[in-house]
């Protein structure tokens, strides 16, 4: 039996990096699972390697920069397996420009990618898991909604606004719907990859500064995604749970 047996669940940001380990680790446990993202060669082999290990998958194509997508890819849940259980809040969006370089139009991209998608998804799901008396909302935030040692403005910004929100959200949906956060450090993903990898990593200080001394893998925070989509832990709630190698340990 699977621990997510019977259930549904939106993964944004499911067609690459941890979002796409988490999309795996869910169908394991028997969830069916929502992919979105923009790229379908992506989503579609992210759903056909699902189905081949005799999982359920469905995809849906958004770009979340535009705020639409968040009705598109709930209809989308909607349609095909007609509720929700759980909503991972992963799709991101990277800024590394700095302040005062940073163009409205770019901050506003990050901040629908990274914040303002999660709050209307969330509305959207929270609405169905109130009515059928339960379900979990994760939001992967950053360590640089930590502090802003390693974000730009864009960036940091967004993965802050997380924080406050999962605790905001936690409180309100409460007692039926958990919810909760990931502040992941270095993750290998293409994200990492896209400013150097293991690289970039050592050379932001987060190698050395993790008592593990490596980056961190998808499946070591898909794993703690599902702890956190599971009564597993049900009595933690309104966090933010640092999945980074202990950097700041
Ligand atoms: N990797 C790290 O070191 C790290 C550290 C801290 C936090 N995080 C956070 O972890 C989450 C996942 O990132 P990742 O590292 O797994 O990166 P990734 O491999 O680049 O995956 C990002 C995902 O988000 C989707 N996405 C990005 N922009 C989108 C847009 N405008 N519309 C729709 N989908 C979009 C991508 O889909 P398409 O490409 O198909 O559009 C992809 O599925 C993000 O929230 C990120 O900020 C990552």
């Amino acid at each position: 039996m699977g621990k997510l047996d019977g259930k549904v669940a939106i993964i944004t940001g499911s067609t690459s990096g941890m979002g796409r380990d988490t999309a795996y680790r869910f169908a394991e446990e028997g969830a069916k699972v929502v992919v979105t993202g923009r790229n379908e060669a992506r989503a579609a082999a992210v759903v056909d390697k699902i189905k081949e290990a005799g999982g359920e998958a469905t995809y849906v194509l958004a770009d979340t920069s535009d705020l639409s997508s968040a009705k598109k890819i709930f209809d989308a849940c909607m349609d095909a397996y007609g509720t929700v259980d759980i909503l991972v809040n992963n799709a991101g969006q990277l800024s590394t420009t700095p302040f005062l370089e940073l163009t409205l139009e770019e901050w506003t991209s990050v901040m629908n990618v990274n914040i303002n998608m999660a709050i209307l998804l969330g509305q959207m799901c929270a609405r169905v898991m109130k009515e059928k008396g339960g379900g979990h909302i994760v939001n992967i935030g950053s360590v640089a909604g930590t502090s802003a040692r390693w974000g730009a403005t864009a960036y940091c910004t967004s993965k802050h606004a997380m924080n406050g929100l999962t605790a905001a959200m936690a409180r309100e949906l409460g007692p039926d719907i958990h919810v909760n956060g990931i502040c992941p450090g270095a993750i290998l993903t293409a994200m990492l990859e896209s400013i150097g990898g293991e690289k970039a990593a050592e050379e932001l200080g987060m190698t050395a500064m993790s008592p593990l001394k490596r980056v961190g893998r998808g499946s070591e925070i898909a794993s703690t995604v599902l702890f956190l989509a599971t009564d597993e832990s049900s009595y933690i709630d309104g966090q933010m749970i640092r999945v980074d190698g202990g950097v700041d340990a």
